[in-house]
């Protein structure tokens, strides 16, 4: 146990001093959503058609993508990190924005204490969830949580396999899990409304990562819909 804590410490302390003292661009660590333009433009789209209150990601790592997020929304941004490293690293280098909120542990345990907030469940709320590659695949039971407790929800899910887009890379776990449609049948009773990238991967700059969109909240599959960027998936 006090073995365990001190190891936790010293990557803790790792972590702020590879940022405190990394003199280099800190880019280098990736560009925002896998450093894809694409992807950029959808979620710039979803900001621009939504009302978002706040935002959730979950995996946090460097915190690109966190930054980017609250640079260009302005919302309060909460991400959860499981490293102590890289959640170290983030929280000193995110520390000047007081609306972004960093939060260590693992996504399912810091989601379920957030998605029962009451003043969470009133909000409209965009969920980039990006934590699922650490061999285990929770991500369905966050899913469940978030939908049941956030009536205004929009979940962007990174590494989903995009139907029709093969060459948008996807996560596969040696479970045999994999990351796609089959993945969410287990919701499929719910009536959940899928969205995927209209741009194909060839078109895409960075990682080429292929991601979902989804909610259940009726008015606002109407307003996804009307968004070029993206489009509707009917089973
Ligand atoms: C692909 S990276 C996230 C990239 C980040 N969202 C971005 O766009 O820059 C995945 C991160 O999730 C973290 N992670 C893995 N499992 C997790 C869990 N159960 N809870 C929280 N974070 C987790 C990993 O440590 C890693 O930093």
């Amino acid at each position: 146990m006090i073995l365990n804590n001190l190891k936790e410490f010293v990557q803790i302390c790792k972590g702020c001093v590879e940022y405190l003292f990394n003199t280099q661009d800190k880019n280098t660590y990736g560009g925002p959503f896998n450093n894809q333009k694409i992807r950029q433009e959808i979620f710039t789209g979803l900001l621009e058609n939504f009302r978002f209150d706040e935002i959730i990601e979950t995996g946090t790592y460097y915190g690109n993508t966190t930054e980017y997020m609250f640079k260009t929304s302005k919302l309060i941004v909460r991400t959860i990190e499981l490293n102590p490293r890289k959640y170290s690293f983030a929280m000193a280098r995110l520390f000047k924005y007081p609306k972004i909120k960093t939060y260590r542990g693992s996504s399912d345990l810091i989601l379920t204490k957030l998605c029962k907030q009451p003043k969470i469940q009133q909000k409209q709320v965009f969920f980039y969830l990006d934590a699922h590659r650490n061999g285990k695949l929770i991500l369905i039971e966050e899913i469940k949580l978030i939908l049941s407790n956030i009536k205004q929800a929009v979940v962007m899910i990174d590494d989903f396999k995009v139907p029709g887009f093969p060459d948008y890379g996807y996560d596969k776990y040696p479970s045999g899990e994999i990351l796609d449609l089959e993945y969410l049948s287990p919701l499929s009773n719910l009536g959940l409304q899928l969205f995927f990238p209209t741009v194909g991967p060839k078109n895409e700059t960075g990682k080429k990562r292929g991601c979902v969109v989804l909610t259940l909240n009726k008015e606002y599959s109407e307003k996804l819909q009307s968004l070029s960027t993206l489009k509707a998936y009917s089973y």
